[in-house]
């Protein structure tokens, strides 16, 4: 088994014990807007084409507002930025109204299957109305590294 190998596994395990003790619930992203100030659209594009336009807020984690409307991203770590089952490509407009991801999230996009210029991480993803319009693909499929091939579910 190669060092490096060895190494990314230590560092996973490292930011699986820390997250697990302050796990992202997404319990936010279940909320409905407030006020149709507070509105984001957001389409998502599943790996079979299929479109899914749904009505997001100012301050949704993409991932979890995925999840509200059982859109098949996986998220296995959490938002700990310890997995890439939580990629996607984002519309390349949108893309550079992103900040640039983290030096954690690159790690993770290296070990992304089918990985693109315009991929990120939707659990690192906060909506803002600058992102009113959002387009994201879903990838053909996702590589599950995460330590325990821990699976979350839905709420
Ligand atoms: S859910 Fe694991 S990095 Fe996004």
């Amino acid at each position: 088994m190669s060092s490096k190998f060895l190494t990314l596994v230590q560092r996973l395990t490292k930011r699986y014990i820390h997250s697990s003790q302050s796990l992202l619930s997404g319990e936010y992203e279940y909320q409905d807007p407030k006020s149709p100030n507070d509105i984001v659209n957001v389409t998502f594009i599943d790996k079979e084409g299929k479109s899914y336009q749904v009505k997001g807020k100012i301050g949704d984690n993409l991932m979890y507002l995925a999840h509200r409307y059982k859109i098949e991203i996986e998220g296995a770590c959490e938002a700990s930025l310890a997995c890439s089952t939580c990629h996607v490509y984002v519309k390349q407009n949108f893309y550079d109204k992103l900040p640039p991801p983290k030096d954690e999230e690159e790690d993770m996009l290296d070990l992304a299957a089918f990985l693109k210029s315009n991929s990120r991480l939707s659990c690192q993803i906060i909506l803002d109305k600058s992102l009113d319009g959002l387009v994201v693909t879903l990838p053909a499929a996702t590589r599950n590294f995460y330590v325990d091939g821990h699976t979350p579910q839905p709420h």
